[in-house]
């Protein structure tokens, strides 16, 4: 593999000092040939409304070529209630819309889910997961990602402190890039 594959990560979390964000800026500075990852920040959609769709602001329209220019899309996402953030959510319907000429159509995916608690943002990943099925984004089934007591993850610079994840981390992405070989051409 030596093209370059192009993937945009999906924070669903806004806050400044995000563990989402933290581990996303880690998968960054650790993604293997031939992943290349970066932010698409989602924070300055609008709240979606179906009455705009056919003719969207300027923020949307650039959200969309952003996602349709990338090879493939990962998901790092906290648990809100037991569910997908709403700014996440967001961002899909944004990026889902008009019907017929959604930006997600056959993207490879990825889910991780971050929390502070001991679950891992299960149940966001798996709600999340939902709404890929219908988008047509192929979620990437194992390894599965849910990171727990993420607190104690990263030290003052937001680096890893622990070998094991960041080698969980990895083997993700090296797996995860097979899964976007496999499914980019469906
Ligand atoms: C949370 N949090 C949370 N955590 C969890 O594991 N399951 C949950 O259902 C919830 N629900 C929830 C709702 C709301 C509105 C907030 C603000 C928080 C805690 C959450 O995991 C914690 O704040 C994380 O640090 C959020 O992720 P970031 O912002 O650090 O990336």
């Amino acid at each position: 593999m030596s093209t370059t594959r192009n993937v945009a990560i999906l924070v669903g979390s806004l806050r400044k000092e995000s563990l989402n964000r933290k581990l996303a800026k880690a998968l960054i500075a650790i993604a293997p040939p031939p992943l290349q990852m970066e932010i698409v920040e989602i924070g300055q959609l609008p709240l979606f409304n179906q009455d705009w769709e056919a003719d969207p602001p300027q923020a949307v329209r650039d959200f969309k070529a952003r996602i349709a220019a990338a090879d493939a899309v990962l998901f790092v996402t906290p648990e809100y209630n037991r569910s997908v953030p709403g700014v996440l959510k967001n961002a899909i319907d944004v990026g889902s819309r008009p019907y017929g000429k959604s930006a997600w159509s056959g993207k490879p995916g990825a889910v991780i889910s971050v929390s502070p608690g001991a679950i891992g943002g299960f149940g966001a990943n798996h709600h999340l997961r939902q709404s890929l099925v219908f988008l047509d984004v192929p979620a990437l089934p194992q390894p599965e990602a849910y990171i727990g007591h993420a607190s104690k993850l990263f030290d003052e610079q937001g680096a890893l402190k622990d070998d094991s994840t960041r080698e969980f981390l990895l083997k993700l992405l090296q797996t995860y890039a097979q899964w976007i070989e496999r499914n980019r051409a469906r």
